[in-house]
């Protein structure tokens, strides 16, 4: 029998559930949809997985705040996200949360299997509670001591663990990334975790029970619980039910998203099990930039922490993707802020794209000008763009400059319509002449439009809808009103 063909299989990063979602969590579920869009719109089929992250002391802590047992407090906070990453419009196949029994299980699975490079060892040195990771004395001497994520004194510490032998799995890691058999994504990236790895110590992958309770049993010795990196990482073959199924119908993993703060975890601890699992290593990590606040981290000391729903309330969800996927670079650092989000709403939005659509289905709906049936339309599946400019662009993961290109597009049209000016043709001209250019200046909308599909999945839905029908009439409320 033949082996199926492989399903194009997308990872998100699993954020910790010890808070709300804040807007930094956006990035990898952002990206990965547009990914995701992209690739069904090509006739992949796509298996896309999200979840969240739930052991650990931070979360044990904020349960026994809000007075609820750990498995409460997680059973509210993953639904929260879930919620969240509904309202983006974000549409993943496979959700998992660390604290289910069969992640647990298979988790305990892995740790046997992983058992010839495992080693027990005794550490001694400075410890972050809050990123809850063991700090060298380097990081202490460059931050005086104090966290500078977390603002907290590190402590002494001194426990015995289980570690993960990196070195047995060094120079292959290292071969995958210089080949991009492994491809690390955008290249300074690939090139600090190069850097990493050469320095890169063994790692710690369990803590003493008595001081991490809420964790998964290390199987064979109930005095330690598995670190959250080991139970978090594995989630990515888990929700495919590895090690009780056969999982290369979906892995490797054609991407995975992450940001740049996870990028050790994913560029080297990953690779190590997956290696030592005798797996094969994704194709792409996708390591984005961070979202900053007025071009500061974003921080509950600075008070400039941005609440998700705060922006998604402001101009509705289409404005919300095109800001985070347009202005947000997809690999560096970018800003948020009030103001920028506004003008790009009202200057590129309302304008550009919103009094467009207006205009041109109103000069159709005057002029009698029916609308043009595409292939994609008539088989109801997402447009699709033949650009090769936009095509090579998407296919390198560039989506910023991908929506960008597809605005120059908008903006040209724009112009195209200013100075073809079809009001006055009507006047001049004779019905075949005015419904001839009224007719070229749809298909060039519905060619950008196939561009944003990805981006603004509803937005073009609408657009494709109006332009396609057989009386052109414009949308009853306007796609981006005036506020
Ligand atoms: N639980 C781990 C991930 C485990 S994956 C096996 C974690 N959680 S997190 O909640 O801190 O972060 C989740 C994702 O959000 C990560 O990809 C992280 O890089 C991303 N971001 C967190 N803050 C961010 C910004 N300010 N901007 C963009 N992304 C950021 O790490």
């Amino acid at each position: 029998m033949s082996r199926p063909q492989k399903e194009i299989y997308v990872t998100t990063a699993i954020p910790y559930v010890n808070g709300a979602p804040h807007i930094g969590h956006v990035m990898d579920y952002l990206l990965a949809d547009i990914y995701v869009r992209y690739q069904r719109s090509l006739g992949k089929k796509v298996r896309f997985q999200a979840g969240t992250d739930e052991h650990g002391n931070k979360v044990y802590k904020k349960a026994l705040s809000a007075e609820l047992t750990p498995q409460e407090y997680t059973d509210q906070q993953s639904q929260l996200f879930q919620d969240f990453i509904h309202g983006l419009g974000v549409e993943y196949t496979d959700f998992i949360r660390t604290t289910s029994p069969d992640h647990i299980y298979k988790v305990q699975e892995i740790w046997q299997k992983l058992s010839p490079h495992i080693y027990q060892n005794t550490y001694e040195g400075w410890y972050c509670e809050g990123c809850e990771g063991f700090i060298t004395q380097n990081e202490y001497d460059e931050n005086h001591g104090i966290c500078p994520d977390h603002q907290i004194p590190y402590q002494k510490l001194s426990e015995t663990n289980y570690y993960l032998r990196i070195s047995d799995f060094k120079d292959q890691i290292r071969d995958a990334i210089t080949s991009d058999q492994l491809k690390i994504l955008p290249d300074f990236r690939k090139k600090e975790a190069l850097k990493l790895l050469e320095n890169a110590p063994d790692v710690s992958i369990s803590r003493p029970a008595d001081h991490l309770s809420w964790g998964v049993p290390v199987p064979g010795d109930p005095s330690q619980v598995m670190y959250v990196w080991l139970d978090a990482l594995s989630n990515y073959i888990t929700v495919l039910g590895y090690p009780d199924q056969d999982i290369s119908e979906f892995w490797p993993a054609d991407v995975q998203f992450v940001g740049k703060d996870i990028l050790r975890f994913h560029a080297i601890t990953w690779p190590a099990i997956l290696l030592g699992l005798g797996l094969p290593l994704p194709h792409v990590l996708l390591s984005h930039g961070h979202i900053l606040s007025n071009g500061q981290k974003m921080s509950k000391t600075l008070g400039n922490v941005v609440d998700p729903l705060e922006v998604l309330d402001r101009h509705g969800l289409p404005a919300f993707r095109y800001y985070f996927s347009r202005h947000i670079d997809t690999f560096a650092d970018s800003d948020f802020t009030w103001e920028k989000f506004d003008n790009a709403y009202s200057n590129e939005l309302a304008n550009d794209l919103g009094n467009l659509v207006q205009r041109l289905a109103t000069l159709c709906t005057k002029n009698n000008v029916s609308g043009i049936t595409t292939k994609d339309a008539k088989q109801k599946t997402p447009p699709r763009s033949n650009d090769p400019e936009y095509i090579e662009l998407m296919d390198s993961f560039e989506f910023s400059k991908a929506i960008d290109y597809a605005w120059t597009k908008l903006q040209t049209l724009n112009r195209r319509i200013d100075e073809t000016k079809p009001w006055s043709l009507a006047k001049t001209g004779t019905p075949e002449e005015v419904t001839a250019l009224l007719q070229s200046l749809v298909t060039d909308l519905l060619t950008a439009n196939a561009m944003l599909a990805p981006f603004l999945p509803d937005t073009a839905d609408t657009i494709t809808t109006t332009f396609t029908a057989s009386q052109i009439t414009p949308p009853t409320t306007p796609l981006f009103p005036k506020n």
